[in-house]
């Protein structure tokens, strides 16, 4: 049996679609909605269950990065927090709670697939989908983060949220999930910041490219830092919680620079055709060694050589 029968033969053994598009719709009217509605009390720690589809990405049982859960099967987070995609057993997310140190209030899922987009002249591409190895339970504190609505232009509100367990001062990382308001700032202006020459030479390569947006508040030193990125950047619109961004890159935390986020709705797309793509197999395998064996053979006929696009 060639590769190609024995990616037909897993289809049937594993039932390839599970009805799509019920599933869809009941995702839609899940997402975004946390069952928290306490208010947020001066200092900068955030509530349990505030921020639900917040994840820590680990490498080997250690944090290394943020990410959303954006459905019962998928992670969305940076792609630079991707080192090894073909390591993507020793990836982790953990749900569910606000405590990076504790695993006793999460709950762990391992990673079965890394799909990571093209890098092209004018975009960098820092975006990843990560599926997870079996079907996430929503609780209170688990929840996903709804998308932009591929066919209805989002506007964005002035101000938005950024969550992580990123640097907080130089050299501390708390272990309490972190979040901070900050203002959106337009791209042009972001550009001036970053590359002030940039309008005496307008054929120099943008800083800011056509896949990123900006948000920070220099004034007030809120900003994303290290140990942040793969994170959200989670809007409040029309009533549900919606991620316009994935933390990136930023130089020097907190002064003068705004932080670069991976803008979200640029990549709709691409995330909808990969996540309605992705047949049902992987299932529910909960363990890694009873799953082991199936990833292999999945490995072998699905797409083994899937290349790194950031070096
Ligand atoms: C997306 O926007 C369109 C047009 O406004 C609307 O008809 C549709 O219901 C929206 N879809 C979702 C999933 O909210
Ligand atoms: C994000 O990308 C979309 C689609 O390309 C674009 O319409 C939107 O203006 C961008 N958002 C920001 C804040 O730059």
């Amino acid at each position: 049996m060639g590769l190609v029968g024995l990616k037909v033969l897993l289809l049937l053994l594993l039932g390839a679609n599970q009805g799509s598009f019920t599933k869809k719709k009941h995702l839609q009217s899940v997402c975004g909605r946390p069952v928290y509605s306490g208010r947020i009390v001066g200092g900068q720690s955030a509530a349990w269950g505030r921020w639900p589809w917040q994840v820590s990405l680990r490498f080997d049982h250690t944090h290394t990065c943020g990410g959303s859960l954006i459905s019962d099967h998928w992670v969305l987070t940076a792609a630079h927090c991707i080192k090894k995609t073909w390591y993507n057993l020793l990836y982790s997310v953990w749900l569910g709670s606000i405590d990076k140190e504790s695993s006793s209030t999460g709950e762990e899922y391992y990673v079965s697939r890394i799909v990571i987009p093209d890098k092209h002249r004018h975009t960098d591409g820092d975006i990843a989908l990560l599926k997870l190895s079996s079907r996430v339970t929503f609780t209170p504190v688990i929840l996903p983060i709804c998308l932009p609505n591929i066919s209805k232009q989002l506007t964005a509100p002035a101000f938005c949220w950024v969550t992580g367990w990123g640097e907080t001062q130089e050299g501390h990382y708390p272990s309490t999930l972190q979040e901070a308001e900050i203002p959106i700032i337009t791209s042009e202006a972001c550009e001036h910041l970053y590359n002030p020459i940039g309008i005496f030479l307008p054929d120099i390569e943008r800083v800011i490219k056509e896949d990123m947006l900006c948000a920070g508040d220099s004034q007030a030193r809120k900003d994303s830092c290290k140990g942040d990125s793969g994170g959200p950047l989670s809007c409040h619109v029309d009533g549900v919680w919606t991620q316009i961004g994935v933390v990136s890159w930023g130089v020097e935390c907190g002064k003068d620079l705004p932080g670069v986020y991976t803008n979200v709705t640029y990549y709709q797309k691409w995330i909808s055709a990969i996540i309605s793509r992705a047949p049902g197999w992987g299932g529910d395998c909960t363990h890694m060694t009873s799953c082991s064996l199936l990833y292999y053979f999945l490995w072998l006929s699905w797409d083994p050589l899937e290349p790194l696009a950031l070096a």
